[in-house]
């Protein structure tokens, strides 16, 4: 049975989406059907397909009433559209269906994880739902809510209760969820259950102690590489050190496994350090790659963010494989990018002193790889992006080995500052870059991946220059690929 709500905000979406051309949207960035999206939701693997939902407001392109939007696709890059799967449509989800999770029951349904949200007496009140179904059409479960403020320890709150993430483990499901403590900062609660309608709490996996933020929101946990890994979105973070960021951030909380089953926290270091990213969520494949997806935009006031006229709002990050080196998050674009490249152009061993371009170097939508040896102190800026006022900067001061990413001139729709600075790892004068950019967003690999900057860019497309600027001596090996749809649309 299709809720009056759902009903109403599928019809709406068919009717809105169809008045925005590709042309409008990023060529390989997840962006809503219409409207507002946030984090993304129920990333998971079903019939063969991955699918990805998002929380989503499709009667704005601000933030409102949660529903979920929903797409699928067979290479993490192409993603058919599909329609709306939650709305907010029962007493206990009456304002809101929050962000969650997907997984695959044995029995082949489609199982949905999420936050329902009501207001009573303008109070807060988060509790987790269930809903199942075919891939396309989900049921929310007669017992629902199924872990309530009930299920939480003593000075839990059910105010900020939410953001389950669901796996299965031979016999018995699993649940992370954020909370805030009776300290008023957040925790990660576990969960477990047998049948999925009476769940258990098995105690806290990590807790914030006012140390790490608040509200402890988006918890992910999962093995990589001979590591646990808890990821968080805190809230209100106070950066304890320049590679972090204050106010909203996302922690990767590397970690091992006690005799006892308790998450022992080894180190904890920022996720992505660019301008534009939060809540992210990760899901096994088949194959068994993690792959990571997150919202690509700042939590903040993002009113001011939506360029006029646009009809959508918000965006994913590229899809993101992950693994552990030397005790550190290894992040790359997943490799069915690489089905994409077209028209390969490359340099070795460039001078770099003074101002340059070098033919066959512009464009918008690019895979481009630079390998920079810098001969002492120097610094060397890249930007792209830019036409005659404006552009996006890439910077990198050799001595300090500092990297700014600043698009304070990029004709961002807000006039503010726009730009981080943050340490890299000190190669004696070598760095290596590789930057993926759509034609609204930019994300940088930094060092093969050991550190990550994204940021969204609303610059007009015509502004697709690229130039290199150094001062002091340096060279660089340069390689770009045009970013474009594979030809065969293999949907299978
Ligand atoms: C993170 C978040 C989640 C919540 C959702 C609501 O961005 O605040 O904690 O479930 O967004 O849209």
């Amino acid at each position: 049975m299709i809720s009056e709500q759902l009903r109403r905000a599928r019809a709406y979406e068919a009717r809105m989406g169809a008045l925005i051309s590709p042309a409008e949207r990023p060529l390989f960035h997840l962006t809503p059907t219409t409207g507002w999206l946030n984090d993304p939701n129920g990333f998971s693997g079903y019939r063969g397909e991955y699918h990805l939902f998002y929380q989503y407001h499709p009667y704005s392109t601000s933030w409102g009433p949660m529903h979920w939007g929903h797409c699928k696709s067979r290479d993490l890059l192409r993603w058919e559209r599909l329609p709306a799967a939650l709305a907010p449509d029962q007493p206990y989800d009456r304002d809101g269906c929050f962000s969650g999770s997907a997984a695959e029951t044995p029995d082949g349904r489609h199982l949905l994880m999420y936050t329902g949200r009501r207001l009573e007496e303008g109070r807060e009140v988060q509790a987790q739902c269930l809903a199942v179904g075919n891939g396309e059409n989900y049921e929310k479960l007669s017992a629902n809510p199924v872990i309530t403020g009930e299920q939480l320890p003593p000075g839990g709150s059910a105010q900020d209760f939410r953001d389950p993430k669901l796996w299965r483990d031979g016999s018995r499901w699993y649940a992370v969820a954020g909370n805030r403590a009776g300290d008023g900062s957040g925790e990660v609660l576990l969960y477990s259950s047998e049948d999925l309608e009476r769940w258990r709490l098995e105690g806290a996996l990590d807790r914030s102690a006012n140390q790490w933020g608040k509200m402890w929101e988006c918890p992910d946990f999962f093995s990589l590489d001979g590591q646990s890994i808890l990821l968080v979105s805190p809230q209100e973070l106070e950066a304890p050190g320049p590679e972090f960021h204050n106010g909203q951030e996302v922690l990767c909380i590397l970690g091992g496994l006690d005799s006892g089953g308790r998450f022992i926290r080894q180190s904890i270091s920022p996720v992505d350090q660019g301008l534009d990213f939060y809540a992210p969520q990760t899901a096994l494949l088949p194959d068994g790659r993690r792959v990571m997806i997150g919202w690509m935009q700042a939590a903040g006031e993002p009113s001011c963010y939506v360029p006029k006229g646009q009809k959508w709002f918000g965006q994913l990050t590229l899809p993101r494989e992950l693994s552990v080196r030397d005790g550190r998050l290894i992040q790359s674009p997943v490799r069915e990018l690489e089905a994409w490249r077209k028209e390969r152009v490359s340099y070795e061993n460039v001078p770099l002193s003074g101002s340059l371009t070098l033919p066959g170097v512009s464009g918008r939508t690019l895979d481009m790889k630079i390998a920079l040896r810098c001969r002492g102190d120097g610094t060397f800026t890249l930007k792209f992006a830019q036409d005659g006022h404006r552009f996006t900067a890439l910077c990198f001061q050799s001595g300090p080995n500092l990297l700014t990413l600043d698009r304070t001139y990029s004709g961002f729709p807000c006039n503010l500052v726009h730009r981080r600075t943050v340490p890299v790892r000190d190669r004696a004068g070598e760095l290596e870059l590789r930057l993926i950019l759509d034609r609204f967003s930019v994300e940088v690999f930094v060092n093969g991946g050991e550190q990550v900057l994204s940021a969204t860019l609303y610059t007009p497309q015509e502004a697709d220059g690229i130039s290199f600027h150094a001062q002091g001596r340096a060279e660089m090996d340069l390689e770009r690929y045009r970013l474009a749809e594979p030809a065969c649309q293999d949907r299978g």
